[in-house]
């Protein structure tokens, strides 16, 4: 048995960049597969209590939409013993591991009104892993280091206190879908919360799609050899070739930029066309999305008690 966990914050609307770097894969391990909604997550920035509601939703339903349909499925929040072994968790990491972490680096260390959970954000995450001993955790480039902190926070765990944890191994799928980059800023990811035209949002329409690649930064490289990988030199066609081949498109034979940005317009909006359609159809079915949340949380508060439990009793509490 290989047991399947990862989560998604639901801190904007998810994108291309969600879909081949974690979506994709985690549907093709549905087997035993935790898969759930980080809300706890999304508070550890400014948040809209309303819209935390709405993005909850929506990503729930896009799991389903993209064939997470036999995976669990559960809101974070829903599950409260991912706060409690949080908490516990807290009480194994040190300051100096979390202020390593880039994340924090990046979003808040220093700024005077960054949340405090920003800060203990990856002991949540560690929580949410290791609570369901999960031998894999697929997630993109950018979250591997948060797991590896989990490896050796229940590496460090099982030494002190006794067995209690299982050591995930992380998964990142091959090629550039790992880090799939911002079509205007190839210098950086796509990402949910940057607000940039360079994102392509799973629920873009064919057309808005069209133009936000028409867009996407290349060079003023011509000729025949123009259109090639070169991650250092050619940032942003590298990341047109690699968003083309996670599509499921080839570039034989195309030799123009523009050629080049209808290949991709076609795969994506190929790629995302039957995930939209379903979305429609079970969007107009709210009720159905909340019964699968809530019967997959009472599934996860089942398999977790007893990993609490444990861990609870490994460290000298009642
Ligand atoms: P989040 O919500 O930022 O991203 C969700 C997943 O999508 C991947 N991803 C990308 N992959 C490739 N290219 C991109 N541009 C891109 N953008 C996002 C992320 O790597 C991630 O796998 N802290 C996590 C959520 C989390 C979690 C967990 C993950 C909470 N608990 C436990 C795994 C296990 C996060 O904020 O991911």
């Amino acid at each position: 048995m290989s047991r399947t966990l990862s989560l998604l914050t639901p801190s904007g609307r998810l994108t291309l960049g969600s879909y081949l770097g974690a979506l994709a894969p985690m549907a093709q391990r549905q087997d035993d597969a935790f898969y759930g909604v980080a809300d706890l997550h999304a508070m550890t920035t400014e948040h809209d209590p309303r819209q935390l509601r709405a993005l909850s939703a929506e990503m729930a339903t896009l799991f389903l939409a993209v064939g997470l349909d036999r995976a669990t499925l559960f809101r974070q929040s829903q599950v409260p013993a991912h706060a409690e072994l949080a908490y516990l968790l807290e009480c194994v990491a040190t300051t100096g591991e979390l202020n390593r972490m880039i994340q924090f680096k990046e979003k808040g260390r220093g700024v005077e009104s960054t949340r405090v959970s920003l800060f203990t954000y990856p002991a949540l995450m560690a929580a949410d892993i290791l609570l369901y001993r999960p031998r894999q955790v697929p997630v993109g480039a950018d979250q591997k280091q948060h797991v590896e902190l989990t490896r050796d926070l229940a590496l460090r765990f099982n030494r002190r206190y006794g067995e209690v944890f299982t050591v995930p191994e992380v998964v990142t799928s091959s090629g550039g879908s790992a880090r799939v980059r911002d079509l205007l800023h190839p210098q950086r990811k796509m990402s949910k919360s940057a607000d940039s035209a360079g994102t392509i949002y799973l629920l873009d329409p064919p057309d808005v799609v069209r133009k936000k690649v028409a867009r996407a930064v290349t060079d003023s490289d011509t000729g025949p050899a123009a259109v090639r990988a070169d991650p250092d030199a050619k940032p942003g066609v590298t990341n047109l070739l690699e968003i083309l081949a996670a599509c499921g498109g080839s570039a034989d034979g195309v030799t123009t930029y523009g050629a080049l940005k209808r290949e991709v317009t076609d795969a994506v909006v190929s790629l995302l066309g039957p995930v939209q359609a379903r979305y429609a159809d079970l969007a107009a079915d709210p009720a159905y999305v909340t019964g699968v949340l809530e019967s997959g949380a009472a599934h996860c508060r089942q398999v977790t008690a007893p990993v609490l439990a444990s861990a609870r009793a490994a460290l000298g509490l009642a």
